[in-house]
């Protein structure tokens, strides 16, 4: 299978990566080359296939980010949910305008001869409202309660489209808020909830913005990855014209992640200091704090592991690589 990842120098990109090359399979069938995309060259990956590493804009998606013979697009490259509240302009042009490049993209290829390429879409919980009562079932509306959930919807509407004209075969997965985040604070509003686990486990203090009884909507870097290689392989016959999916995250109130955070470290949770922050809240309050996803694990999708789980994973996987990007000593 040859495989492309847009955005392929970011958080879940990267994991993508290492994931494909620890295994040489998608699927149980091979990997025989994979592209990697991103605005700043991705780093080396020591893989059993060949690699390329691309530099490039999507808005300007060069034909070598997907090249022919292409089976598998992960398309995530995009601008995060507080950097897109803020800057409108650059949100609308990489979350819709990319997302155009990559149906272009895809047009080509079918148009000289080649097969429809799967697309696996990050779309996000952020598409949808509700906040902290809400508990939605899979047929939920998206309502958008900001411009970055609103341009996640919206692209997933046309990847919809483009998939039923055959241009491609898509899986949008709206991912619940990934958890916990390494290396530092990032432009997304949901950054706070990887901080209060990240940052204690480093050894130093944070601040909380919003009360220890807010509920959030949550997966680990380990699970969100095992769904994006699920969709990428899954048989789409059944999906019909409803390409969007829910896949089964939990629901954790920052108490639990504390408590979680105490288990794995005691005393660390005293690191985490409350500093209501009115800006960060309100982008995370609408967001809803629970989904019923029977249709996603009815369609394979693995269920999610316990929040200590999670909070380990991040001691097994990534705190000695953060530790090291920060300059702590380990
Ligand atoms: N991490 C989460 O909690 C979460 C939750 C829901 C959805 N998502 C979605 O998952 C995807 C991956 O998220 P992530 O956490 O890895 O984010 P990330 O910011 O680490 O990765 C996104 C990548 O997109 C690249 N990018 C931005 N603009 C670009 C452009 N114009 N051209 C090419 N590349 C560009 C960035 O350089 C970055 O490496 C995103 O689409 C995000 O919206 C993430």
């Amino acid at each position: 299978m040859n495989i492309s990842i847009l955005g392929g120098g970011g958080f879940l990109g990267r994991k993508i990566a290492t994931r494909l090359a620890q295994s040489g399979t998608i699927g149980a069938r091979p990997v025989t080359g994979l592209t990697l995309f991103d605005l700043h060259e991705p780093p080396p990956l020591d893989a059993p296939f060949p690699v390329t590493r691309l530099a490039g804009d999507i808005v300007a998606l060069p034909e070598t980010a997907i090249p022919p013979g292409t089976d598998i697009i992960f398309h995530l490259a995009a601008v995060v949910s507080a950097q897109a509240e803020a800057d409108y302009d650059l949100g609308r042009r990489v979350n819709l305008r990319g997302n155009d490049a990559v149906v272009d993209a895809c047009r080509r290829i079918v148009a000289n001869g080649g097969r429809p390429p799967r697309v696996v879409f990050t779309s996000s919980v952020a598409s949808f409202s509700g906040g902290q009562s809400a508990n939605l079932a899979d047929d939920a509306r998206q309502l958008p309660a900001n411009s970055y959930g609103a341009q996640k919807a919206a692209a997933e509407l046309i990847l919809a489209d483009a998939s039923r004209r055959g241009f491609m075969d898509t899986v949008s997965l709206r991912l619940p808020t990934v958890i916990v985040r390494p290396g530092r604070h990032n432009n997304a509003a949901s950054s706070v909830f990887s901080a209060i686990i990240r940052e204690p486990l480093l050894g130093l203090s944070t601040e909380l913005p919003v009360p220890d009884n807010f509920a959030a909507w949550v997966c680990s870097p380990r699970t969100a990855t095992s769904w994006l290689l699920h969709a990428g392989a899954l048989d789409t016959s059944a999906l019909g014209l409803s390409r969007g999916i829910n896949p089964p995250g939990i629901s954790v109130t920052i108490a639990q992640l504390l408590n979680g955070l105490e288990q794995v470290k005691p005393g660390a949770a005293a690191l985490v200091r409350l500093v209501p922050d009115p800006a960060i809240a309100a982008i995370v309050g609408t967001w809803p704090s629970r989904f019923t996803p029977v249709r996603a694990l009815a369609l394979g999708f693995a269920p999610h592991e316990p929040v200590v789980e999670l909070i380990r994973a991040f001691v097994e996987d990534d705190l000695a690589a953060t530790k090291a990007d920060r300059g702590i000593a380990i």
